[in-house]
């Protein structure tokens, strides 16, 4: 197998205590249809800044939102993946993007709304944001990409670094193959619908699969989650697995990791994982909050759950 040779990357040109302020340039709704679960593409220009050309797709970058939270204090730094090509969006080095739901919570009768996300998806084109950043060391792209076939598993906004990333591949000519698999509740749900399914259209070694969870059931009863691809689509998909040169990368709800690793050890691939302990018969009974002590990613998984 080719090293996986990541890329050195920037951390923290700009920290908490001294944040940037870039301009909003574009904030649109990314769901083809209307849904409830609002997510929007928000681009910043960074020009005349150090983030210029210097932050990588995988990474993220830092939001302070303005004002202070009911004790008074300010509120605090929040992370949002970028989710445009290293390149910058558009190819512009000094446009960097990223991907925002709105959060809303009802706890006790009230109503609550995600401070940083609910900031972020009110701005306009013009309107000024401090950030900070880039963060993130390890869930990035190798620097030697075009060596390798990936498996991207998104659920939700989780599909932000991915979008960036394929936009990144397919720049430069990618010629193995790449599988996209992203999940979300409902039909109303599917991020950058358009870009993914043109994408799937024009090659034949890009292949995009959605699982929509609340609708219909799987046969046994059980809901399409990004995991049971590896069994509903096993014939596109386990030859990929089989190559030593693929790479998994998991982004989304914390959670998904162990969904996929269990099918990944039941699908003849440990290879993929480090074993630390004798395993059971039966993956299920291990408690969520065992599982690490029992299978770790191994090198060829990045991760990013939340
Ligand atoms: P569900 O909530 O129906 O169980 P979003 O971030 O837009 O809410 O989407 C998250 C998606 O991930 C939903 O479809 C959700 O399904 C699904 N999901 C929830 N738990 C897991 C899990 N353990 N593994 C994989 N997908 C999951």
């Amino acid at each position: 197998m080719s090293e996986i040779n990541l890329p050195e990357v920037e951390l923290n040109i700009y920290s908490k205590n001294d944040p940037v302020e870039v301009t909003v340039v574009e904030n649109y709704v990314v769901t083809k249809e209307s849904s409830p679960n609002i997510v929007r593409h928000i681009t910043f220009d960074v020009s005349g800044t150090e983030l210029v050309d210097r932050v990588k797709v995988g990474q993220s970058v830092g939001v302070l939102p303005p004002g202070k939270d009911e004790k008074g204090k300010a509120h605090r730094l929040r992370l949002y993946s970028v989710s445009s090509p290293s390149s910058g969006e558009k190819g512009e080095k000094h446009l960097i993007s990223t991907t925002v739901k709105r959060t809303i919570e009802e706890l006790d009768n009230k109503l609550y709304l995600g401070v940083a996300s609910n900031y972020l998806a009110d701005l306009k084109p013009g309107d000024k944001v401090r950030v900070t950043g880039p963060s993130g060391r390890r869930f990035l792209l190798p620097e030697n990409s075009q060596d390798f076939n990936y498996i991207f598993f998104a659920t939700g906004t989780g599909i932000a670094p991915f979008r960036g990333m394929i936009q990144e591949l397919f720049e430069k000519d990618f010629s193995n193959e790449c599988a996209l698999i992203f999940g979300c509740p409902y039909r109303t749900d599917v991020l950058y619908a358009d870009y993914f399914e043109d994408m799937d259209e024009k090659y034949d070694h890009f292949h995009y699969l959605v699982s929509v969870s609340r609708e219909a059931r799987r046969e046994d009863g059980s809901k399409y989650y990004v995991q049971t691809k590896l069994d509903d689509e096993k014939k596109l998909l386990s030859p990929i697995l089989a190559k030593e040169n693929t790479l998994i990368y998991i982004c989304g709800m914390k959670g998904m990791e162990t969904g996929i690793y269990t099918k990944l050890i039941n699908q003849g691939h440990p290879e993929y994982l480090e074993i630390r302990k004798e395993l059971p018969d039966d993956l299920n009974e291990i408690p969520d909050k065992k599982f690490k002590r029992f299978i770790k990613p191994g090198p060829r998984i990045f991760e990013e759950v939340y």
